[in-house]
């Protein structure tokens, strides 16, 4: 069923673009209404190398919603309610490190959350006090497959980093790129937050797998980042991520029940009741 208590439909989810529709062969479009208002879109359940995974395009049909209107609270619930345990999230980054330059996959292990004004928790209710831990926000797990898929698809994988999420809609400033920088993070992007936090507040193992689209402004050789050159340097990448994760979801650790995980991610909400369910 989709209230979280039937078999699950799927174990393994992706937030990703519209680009990603073609991964399954025969896909089935789920409506899944949330406490949270609805997705970004219909969940996309198909087959990816023998596994169940549930997709779902992080800003909508047509690329409608913008990073900070991102309903992240409902697309995470909907992936919860049909079973999802594993998520996969890639995204689009400004490198802040001269080195590594656009078409590098990047797999961070820390995030800096810049962003504000989002729905930021599901347990904003009177009643529901809950305090995740978050001291190592993806999954390590997660992060191995990932990794080790980059490498397999022969793409250029940087293994760690700290992810900065601006609010945006806009790009950084040349000073405000300058400091991210100076802070030591090494990459930044729109969308990774508040869904890992989410994520975790849902005891749901996560992984960002970053693409490199540029350098951000004031970076090196960093001219000032255009929209246009995001979606260009995206496109030309496309497949190459897309292989990545094919393989990941193929590889991904398959821990239906929660006894069979071993990271920190699943064990978020032990002794707690998960709220709507
Ligand atoms: N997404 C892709 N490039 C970016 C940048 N330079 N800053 C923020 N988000 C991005």
């Amino acid at each position: 069923g989709t209230d979280g208590t039937g078999d699950p439909r799927a174990t393994l989810g992706l937030i990703g673009g519209s680009g990603f529709y073609e991964f399954f062969e025969s896909a089935e479009r789920v409506k899944v209404t949330t406490p949270f208002g609805d997705p970004s879109d219909d969940l996309v359940i198909g087959d990816v190398g023998g596994r169940q995974v549930a997709f779902i395009a992080r800003h909508g049909q047509g690329h409608r919603f913008p990073p900070h209107k991102v309903n992240y609270r409902a697309n995470l619930w909907a992936l919860r309610s049909v079973g999802v345990r594993q998520v996969l999230a890639p995204c689009a980054v400004g490198s802040l490190v001269p080195a590594n330059g656009p078409g590098t996959v990047v797999v961070p292990d820390q995030v800096v959350d810049r962003t504000w004004g989002r729905e930021q928790t599901i347990y904003g209710e009177e009643g529901q006090v809950v305090h995740v831990g978050f001291a190592d926000p993806y999954c390590p797990r997660g992060r191995a497959v990932a990794v080790r898929s980059a490498r397999e698809a022969g793409l250029p994988v940087v293994d760690s980093g700290t992810l900065v999420v601006i609010n945006g809609p806009r790009f950084s400033s040349r000073a405000e790129s300058q400091w991210h920088q100076a802070a030591g993070w090494s990459i930044v992007g729109m969308t990774a937050m508040p869904e890992a936090a989410i994520a975790r507040e849902l005891a749901m193992c996560f992984t960002t797998i970053a693409l490199v689209t540029d350098h951000d402004a004031g970076v090196e050789g960093g001219d000032a980042v255009t929209h246009e050159e995001v979606l260009q340097v995206f496109a030309r990448n496309i497949d190459g991520l897309k292989q990545v994760l094919r393989t990941a979801l193929t590889a991904m650790p398959a821990d239906e029940t929660d006894a069979d995980a071993t990271c920190a991610c699943r064990r978020a909400l032990d002794g707690i009741q998960l709220p709507f369910a």
